[in-house]
């Protein structure tokens, strides 16, 4: 594993590695047992647009592991504008061990990879959010034990979490529905990706509009904002079109018995999802948020090479 771009880039049997070593870091943490891995590593965190989870959970995972970390704002690197996707990476490349980056477009962590000789992580691109989908799958896989034979529902906006949803589910056994307002499915390669990948691992692929159809036989329901950051000019027109779309109660009691509810975060209370099943007991929101810090020291791990 040299970068960690997308998780369609990788194998099952590696995604499921790396998912094996979070839970062991995860035990080793609560059982106040770090072990020094990172001593002497560093990473550059560039940032193209906010963060909560993936700035400070990446810093804590360095730093948890006797690493450093080094955040650079947009104001600082000025991606692609003051200076070169291509000269960025090969400067980083000589002061610090790895790259993390969000950027707007996909292209653009794709390019520093390109020009790097140290590891690059996707931290969220226009296209996916594979550290994101790591902490998901490493969330299901404790509160059920396996994703195996389990359906996922994403209830919204065919967005970069959706895809990297969608190929953590498919590739790690469970079954995908994709449910979402004409016009914000999930784009076409993806939906002809997931349809290959289903077909390989023997699951099932489904697009239903309606969402309490769609939700039927979820074990699992996932929602997103429905305005992801640099749409904010559509945000008017998108809260017309996603209300149907809404996670709340009614649609909970519409799916399997104990489902779990999912979001990403940050969460829009009472639009994407309501405040009481956000905070009600299907809702696993803030494992999944913490379960960020552990699922990206095993991808920082293997990336170093130290496990
Ligand atoms: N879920 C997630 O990536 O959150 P941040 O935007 O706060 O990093
Ligand atoms: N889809 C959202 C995810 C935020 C973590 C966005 O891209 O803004």
């Amino acid at each position: 594993m040299n970068h960690f771009i997308d998780i369609a880039e990788h194998s099952a049997d590696e995604i499921a590695e790396l998912l094996s070593i979070a839970q062991e870091l995860k035990a080793e943490y609560f059982s106040g047992g770090n072990r020094p891995l990172f001593k002497g590593k560093t990473l550059g965190m560039i940032f193209q647009k906010p963060s909560l989870r993936t700035r400070v959970s990446f810093d804590m995972a360095m730093r948890h592991m006797e690493g450093d970390a080094l955040y650079l704002s947009p104001a600082e690197i000025g991606l692609g504008q003051r200076e070169s996707i291509g000269d960025i990476s090969r400067v980083l490349s000589g002061y610090v061990s790895a790259m993390m980056a969000r950027v707007f477009e996909h292209g653009h962590v794709q390019k520093l990879a390109e020009y790097a000789s140290i590891p690059v992580i996707n931290g969220l691109s226009d296209h996916s959010h594979p550290c994101q989908a790591m902490a998901d799958a490493l969330t299901i896989i404790e509160k059920r034990g396996s994703m195996k034979g389990l359906t996922v529902c994403y209830v919204g906006d065919g967005n970069n979490v959706a895809v990297s949803l969608m190929h953590v589910s498919l590739m790690l056994g469970a079954n995908f529905v994709m449910s979402n307002p004409d016009d914000y499915g999930l784009p076409e390669d993806q939906l002809a990706y997931g349809k290959k990948l289903s077909e390989k691992n023997s699951v099932t692929f489904d697009v239903i509009t309606d969402p309490f159809a769609a939700v039927k036989s979820a074990n699992v329901i996932y929602t997103d904002t429905w305005t992801s950051m640099g749409q904010e000019a559509e945000t008017a027109k998108r809260e017309k079109v996603f209300p149907p779309y809404q996670v709340n109660q009614d649609l909970v009691n519409a799916a399997q018995k104990d489902v779990l509810v999912m979001h990403c975060l940050p969460a829009h209370r009472n639009h994407e999802i309501t405040d009481e099943v956000a905070d009600g007991p299907n809702s696993v929101l803030f494992q999944q948020a913490h379960n960020r810090l552990h699922a990206e020291k095993a991808i920082l791990a293997k990336l170093f090479k130290v496990v």
